[in-house]
């Protein structure tokens, strides 16, 4: 059967223009024994693809090198299969790619049909496992304690800020637009949403944290960093997520000096899903409660069509998506 994928080129210089990937036809192949094949309907679209496109032998995965089909995580149907941990008409979510068809991993997991699709993609899957590792394990949070988290408003960063809330903490929400902070304060419960494209960002936030910051999320980067970082409290801890204002540019800017880590006794730690795959199914009940009780709410963004990814997952750097990007099928 033919199928269509879409291949990276070349590497992005600065963002990710569409002329670097390539639309291919491709034919779904013969299965061998203990191989499956999925039929993908829904497609996630993550910043995360922005440094899967960088030359960076270092980084927690491979990149997608010239000539691969371009990576992402997705929902499908298993519509032909010789594994019997996969079989037809199961429902999977994994590591799939730019493509209608992928051949299913071992590393896949079947997921119950009734669970909403929206609310799979935006709570329970890769944003829900993210923001539970790192805010409740890498955070660690203590009800009372003040919480600063950035990209707020987005997928990660929305559902960080509403378990904070659920935990006692308050909770101040830094994002890019007047709409998005109306949000956060009006649908979501924030006790403050700052935008960092005010030019006062640094004393709306001395006047948002008034005892100081003891956790701080970070999703973005940018400016709002160093002014965070000025502010922590001692024992404070900073939860490195992800860095979007990083990830267009070849060389990242300058982190804060380690002075006040040492003097304040900092513990700033980042962290990466791929090493946490084992808490996922923690991860999912823990979600399922906080929806179940009403804690989270949950905006999607979607794209529909293979194609829409080419210029949708761009949406993510210029702060176009409202929630949850992803693509279906
Ligand atoms: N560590 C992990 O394993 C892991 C897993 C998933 C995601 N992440 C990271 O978590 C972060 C959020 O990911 P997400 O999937 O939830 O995306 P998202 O927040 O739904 O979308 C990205 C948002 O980033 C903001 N942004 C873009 N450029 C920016 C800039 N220069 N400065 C400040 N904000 C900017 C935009 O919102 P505004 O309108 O507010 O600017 C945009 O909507 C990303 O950094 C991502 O790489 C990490």
């Amino acid at each position: 059967m033919k199928y269509q994928a879409i291949k990276l080129v070349r590497r992005p210089v600065g963002d990710i223009t569409s002329d670097i990937f390539e639309r291919v036809e491709l034919e779904t192949p013969a299965l061998k024994d203990g191989e499956f094949l999925v039929r993908q309907t829904h497609m996630s679209l993550d910043p995360a693809m922005r440094t899967w496109l960088q030359d960076n032998e270092d980084s927690y995965i491979e990149p997608v090198r010239p000539g691969d089909i371009m990576r992402a995580y997705g929902i499908g149907d298993v519509v032909e299969s010789r594994n019997p941990a996969y079989p037809e008409g199961a429902r999977v979510v994994g590591v799939t790619g730019w493509a209608e068809y992928t051949l299913g991993g071992e590393d896949m997991q079947v997921v119950d049909r009734s669970v909403d699709i929206g609310a799979l993609m935006s709570v329970l899957y890769v944003p829900g496992l993210t923001a539970y590792v790192g805010l409740i394990k890498v955070g660690r949070p203590v009800s009372g304690e003040t919480m600063v988290v950035t990209g707020a408003a987005g997928s990660v960063g929305s559902l960080v800020g509403q378990m904070g809330k659920a935990e006692g903490l308050r909770v101040i929400g830094v994002a890019g637009s007047e709409e998005k902070c109306r949000w956060l304060e009006e649908e979501l419960g924030f006790d403050k949403a700052l935008n960092y494209k005010d030019p006062d960002l640094g004393e709306q936030l001395a006047a948002a944290t008034p005892d100081g910051i003891d956790l701080y999320f970070e999703n973005t980067g940018g400016p709002i960093q160093k002014l965070a970082f000025d502010r922590m409290n001692r024992l404070g801890r900073m939860v490195v997520c992800g860095n979007i204002a990083e990830y267009n540019n070849d060389v990242p800017t300058p982190g804060p000096s380690w002075v006040d880590i040492n003097l304040k006794a900092l513990r700033v730690e980042g962290f990466v899903i791929t090493d946490h795959y084992d808490k996922a199914e923690e991860s999912t009940l823990a979600m399922m409660g906080y929806l179940q009780k009403g804690q989270i709410k949950f905006r999607s963004h979607v794209l529909t069509g293979l194609d829409s990814a080419i210029e949708g997952v761009q949406l993510l750097f210029s702060g176009q998506n409202q929630g949850k990007l992803y693509v279906e099928l």
